[in-house]
């Protein structure tokens, strides 16, 4: 008798227990998200970077702007649902009243985090739509609308096989090309190229696209971009 009431009582306690941590695990999945997006992202340039990152749709709880020097990496939790750019500022200085601007990719907030602010060309841009309608599917595409600074990747590393998931980049430094009423220069270098279109648009064909084909916006379920300025391999053209 009082065995099987022993036995009852510890089958009991075993149902509660493995109730419990079934719920645990269910709030645990909820409020970390198994889908939460991370951006990995690497500066293989020999110059420091300064990435910005501009929210159109969703809050953002991660920074706006920072500095990442050569050769360093950083990664970013991405809020579950959100879209924007993220695109790489050079040649970045605090003037003599203190504030900070960039010679590419400025956002104008005269701090390094962006605040809400987009880049101004020139910059190579990533555009990220991540989970959209909540169903994971993640959007990207590099592009030059709205100018070229920096050679860029970026390259989904976990989860991405689904339909029309594929790296994409912009794999030169177009410096020497670019027309010379649309160069930006720098103590005699050319740090940037200008969109010859006014307004920006994507269909905008110019000597950049031609040397940084526009390819088709990339559709992935991955759970981390690595995104790397000066990737390796990068052209001079
Ligand atoms: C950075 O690399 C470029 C070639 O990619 C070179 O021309 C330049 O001198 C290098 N700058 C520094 C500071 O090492
Ligand atoms: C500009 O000033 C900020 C804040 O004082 C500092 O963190 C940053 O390193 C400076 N940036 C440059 C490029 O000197
Ligand atoms: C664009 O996509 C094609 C294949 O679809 C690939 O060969 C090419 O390298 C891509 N270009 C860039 C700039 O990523
Ligand atoms: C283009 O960039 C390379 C690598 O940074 C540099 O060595 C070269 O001087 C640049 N060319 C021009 C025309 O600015």
């Amino acid at each position: 008798m009082s065995l099987s009431v022993s036995t009852m009582s510890s089958t009991k306690f075993s149902t509660i227990l493995l109730f419990i941590l079934l719920l645990t695990f269910l709030f645990h999945t909820l409020a970390t998200g198994s889908s939460s997006t991370t951006f990995t992202i690497v500066n293989s340039c020999n110059i420091t970077v300064y990435p910005g990152i501009f929210y159109a749709a969703g809050t953002s709880s991660t920074t706006t702007g920072f500095s990442l020097h050569s050769g360093k990496s950083k990664v970013l939790t991405m809020p579950h649902s959100c879209s924007g750019n993220l695109w790489g500022r050079t040649n970045c200085f605090n003037n003599s009243k203190g504030m900070f601007h960039c010679r590419t990719g400025d956002c104008a907030s005269s701090t390094m985090e962006c605040n809400g602010r987009d880049a101004s060309q020139p910059a190579t841009l990533a555009k990220f739509n991540l989970n959209v309608k909540s169903n994971r599917v993640d959007y990207f595409s590099v592009t030059v609308e709205k100018g070229y600074n920096l050679p860029m990747k970026v390259q989904p590393r976990v989860g991405k096989d689904i339909g029309d998931c594929m790296t994409t980049s912009c794999m030169v430094h177009l410096n020497k090309t670019c027309p010379l009423e649309l160069k930006v220069m720098s103590e005699r270098q050319c740090i940037g190229c200008k969109s010859p279109c006014q307004p920006l648009s994507k269909n905008c064909y110019s000597e950049l696209t031609k040397a940084c084909p526009q390819n088709a916006t990339s559709v992935c379920a991955s759970t981390d971009y690595l995104i790397e300025f000066c990737p390796t391999s990068t052209r001079c053209v």
